[in-house]
């Protein structure tokens, strides 16, 4: 039993994923069923995924990919892009050094040339500040679609001079974002949405997926508890059958 923060939660029999991977999705649902603007309910997401890194930090997951920012979130209006990247500079200002003695390892997934010189910056120096942490890595897709992701990779390899015969899944996964981690055992997605949206679409292959109709900002703790316990009723067969996997 772990016994921190608010309700005691029973992993006993609970297999903790390594890697888990969330699509945020629900923030501007939140804000208008409340009344408010868009832009303060990515607040509230902003706050949500704090407590969610503790809860990680908490259960032993190892490895967290949240999908912060698509390529294709550019269309929206001006003023909530400008107020998401706000909320990017503002989080990385005021909470890495506490994510840095929590020993988080703050990874990008994405194309970090096509965001603001100042951010890109902050998130160059928080890369630096982090990288040798091993508590949990915690990356960040942002600037990112995974159709893009293949793309650069296949453009890297070409570059690279690598020959069809020597091409594995391995060394193709090798030249991904996440290059080096292992796969997501599980993909979360708040809001009730049915839909993966260009996220981790090479990586994601044999997760396990557990959509949630809880908004986003109200996801929380005890969600992300639900969803390994959901987990962990789940039969992972690799398209083998039972006896063999
Ligand atoms: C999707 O909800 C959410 C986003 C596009 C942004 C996610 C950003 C945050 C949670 C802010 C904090 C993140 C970091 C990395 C500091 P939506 O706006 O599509 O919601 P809707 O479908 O209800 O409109």
């Amino acid at each position: 039993m772990l016994e921190r923060q608010s309700k005691p939660l029973d992993f006993s029999a609970c297999k903790i994923p390594e890697h888990v991977a969330i699509i945020m999705d629900g923030n501007g649902r939140w804000a208008r069923s409340k009344g408010l603007p868009r832009v303060a309910g990515h607040r509230a997401g902003a706050e949500n995924l704090r407590r969610i890194i503790n809860a990680c930090v908490e259960f032993g997951i190892k490895i967290l990919t949240i999908y912060a920012f698509s390529t294709e979130n550019w269309g929206r209006p001006e003023s909530e892009v400008r107020g998401l990247m706000r909320i990017f500079a503002r989080v990385l200002d005021q909470e890495i050094g506490e994510l840095h003695e929590q020993g988080v390892c703050l990874h990008h997934l994405g194309d970090l040339e096509g965001v603001e010189a100042k951010l890109q910056d902050k998130v160059r120096r928080a890369i630096e500040l982090t990288k040798d942490n091993d508590r949990l890595v915690l990356n960040v897709a942002f600037n990112y679609g995974g159709r893009a992701e293949i793309l650069h990779a296949v453009r890297q390899m070409l570059a690279d001079d690598i020959s069809p015969e020597i091409l594995t899944e391995e060394l193709f996964s090798s030249y991904l974002f996440t290059r080096g981690l292992k796969d997501p055992d599980l993909v979360i997605r708040t809001s009730g949405e049915l839909r993966i949206s260009n996220f981790l679409i090479w990586q994601a292959a044999y997760s396990e997926y557990y959509p949630t109709p809880a908004f986003w900002p109200d996801f929380g703790r005890e969600g992300l508890y639900e969803a390994i316990v959901a987990y962990n009723k789940r039969d992972r067969r690799y398209g083998l059958v039972p006896d063999e996997s």
